[in-house]
């Protein structure tokens, strides 16, 4: 039986596919409301179908807002029940080592894209610096989600208001509310296909995969992606 160390608890395993079920339905039927033939993005076709099978474009949108509401309610629970495990994470995503970490992901895309034959052609060594809890990756999508995140769910509640208390004062707010909600989900959407494609399809970060629903992972993947925080544990800090 191998070693293992824990990696998450069973509420950040929660909230991480939580947060991912509400995305896809977010996203599903906030596509559904788009409805203008220059820029759908699956064509007219799926507007009108989604539209039609809840009754209509006012109840997607009700749709739409009820599932935006429970994803920022889920997210609340999660910060009462797990306050010091959100800290550890904001702390770890956005701890940055700027030598080490643009090295690591300028080395990371060259090795997934040409092999290592182009590092040493220009006379660089191919292996990777050492890496902590996150990747550099990882902390760059991470922190796109969390600045992401905010920005969609705070321009979300503006537009949910704006249909109910806010004034025509306010439609500058609006106009901009509703531009940065766009922009924002298109920037975690990007790191999104990055992710999943990182996390649930390559095979040398399946541990990883798996720690997403068992909450640990194996001592040798441990040591060999994560050294720095492997060393910390090995050393007993953690
Ligand atoms: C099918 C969808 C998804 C899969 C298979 C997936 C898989 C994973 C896995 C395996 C990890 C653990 C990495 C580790 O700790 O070593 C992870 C972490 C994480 N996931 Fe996801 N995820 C999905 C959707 C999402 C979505 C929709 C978001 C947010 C928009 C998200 C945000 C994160 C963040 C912020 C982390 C921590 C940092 C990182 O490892 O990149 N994930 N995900």
């Amino acid at each position: 039986m191998p070693r293992l160390h824990k990696r998450h608890d069973r509420s950040d395993i929660f909230i991480h596919w939580f947060n991912a079920a509400c995305w896809l339905l977010l996203l599903l039927t906030g596509v559904g409301l788009i409805q203008n033939p220059a820029i759908d993005p699956f064509g007219s076709g799926y507007p009108e179908a989604l539209r039609n099978l809840v009754g209509g474009g006012g109840n997607l949108l009700a749709v739409h807002e009820g599932i935006g509401l429970a994803w920022i309610a889920g997210f609340v629970l999660y910060l009462l029940v797990n306050f010091k495990g959100a800290r550890f994470f904001l702390a770890e995503v956005f701890a940055v080592s700027p030598g080490r970490d643009m090295a690591w992901m300028l080395k990371k895309m060259v090795l997934m894209t040409l092999g290592p034959k182009a590092l040493k052609l220009l006379g660089m060594d191919p292996s990777l610096p050492d890496q902590g809890y996150y990747n550099m990756g990882q902390k760059a999508f991470a922190q796109a989600s969390v600045v992401g995140g905010i920005v969609i769910a705070a321009t979300g509640v503006v537009m949910y208001l704006s249909d109910r208390t806010l004034g025509a004062e306010a439609s500058g707010w609006i106009s901009w509310a509703v531009t940065l909600h766009f922009i924002a989900v298109g920037l975690v959407f990007a790191g999104l296909l990055v992710h999943v494609y990182m996390a649930a399809i390559s095979p040398e970060e399946r541990p990883g995969f798996k720690s997403m629903f068992t909450g640990s992972v194996p001592d040798g993947y441990a040591k060999h992606h994560h050294r720095l925080w492997w060393n910390k544990i090995s050393a007993g800090e953690e």
